[in-house]
């Protein structure tokens, strides 16, 4: 039973979710598009992107969500002009700088998906460290950052292949950045774009879809509400039959 009303008209119960929603995961874009519209450099929508990054993952820890995934920046997006891609990255390094401070405020388990070697041995330090130090708390954020799904996949593979594991679905699983985290049970992507981008292909075989014409840094708890009410008037069959 979904733990709101959503027959009810105008003013509903606010959104609370269940066992049934246990990990969502957001493909964050338009940032760009944001800035543009109102005449400025792309760097000022990541700037309030952001922002919008912080309001976002504490609204789902607040409506019962355990696990939280949000795709920052692709293997892909390094082809972006540098400083684009200099201040995406440096807004990451701030982030997870505020992130260690406000530990004990947030409550929140930090794991960075990807491959940390490619940024500065300070940054990548900052990474560990705040995946060590937030070990002990429950709400689970997960930050792909450097991540294409492809590439996890061929280094799960690789990894299997070099120990001499069998190779199942359950090992795959157990060698990707996601080890230990269930699949995302909704991805939602903001900005009119439906397509994965090369975002956990692996993981996202049975996950429900959302797409939402609103640009990532106008997104409002208001918004996630929606996403949240349409995942549960769906029915997951999982390739079975079930009576609604
Ligand atoms: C998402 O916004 C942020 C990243 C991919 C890093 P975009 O920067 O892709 O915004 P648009 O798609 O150009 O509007
Ligand atoms: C996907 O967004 C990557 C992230 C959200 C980090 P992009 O804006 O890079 O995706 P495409 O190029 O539109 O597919
Ligand atoms: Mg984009």
């Amino acid at each position: 039973m979904a733990l709101f009303d959503k027959n009810r008209s105008g003013s509903s119960e606010p959104v609370r979710v269940d066992e049934r929603l246990t990990h969502i995961a957001f493909i964050l874009d338009g940032n760009g598009r944001w800035a543009k519209k109102r005449g400025l450099p792309r760097e000022f929508g990541h700037t309030e992107g952001a922002k919008t990054f912080k309001r976002i993952v504490r609204y789902c820890g607040d409506i019962g969500i355990k696990v939280v995934t949000v795709y920052a920046f692709s293997t892909e997006n390094w082809s972006r002009p540098k400083k684009e891609v200099d201040r995406i990255i440096s807004l990451l390094d701030e982030y997870i700088t505020g992130a260690e401070d406000e530990l004990e405020e947030n409550k929140i388990r930090y794991t960075f998906l990807g491959d940390k070697s490619v940024f500065s041995a300070e940054m990548a330090e900052r990474m560990r460290r705040l995946e060590d130090v937030s070990s002990k708390y429950e709400l689970r954020l997960n930050i792909a950052l450097n991540y294409g799904s492809r590439a996890e996949i061929v280094h799960a593979a690789a990894e299997l292949a070099s120990s001499g594991e069998q190779i199942t679905e359950q090992s795959l699983s157990e060698h990707m950045y996601t080890a230990g985290c269930p699949d995302p049970d909704l991805i939602v992507r903001t900005a009119n774009e439906r397509r994965l981008s090369n975002f956990l292909l692996w993981q996202a075989a049975y996950s429900e879809l959302y797409f939402t014409p609103t640009l990532w840094p106008d997104m409002q708890p208001a918004d996630v509400d929606l996403a949240v009410r349409d995942f549960y008037a769906r029915e997951r069959r999982y390739g079975g039959v079930t009576g609604k």
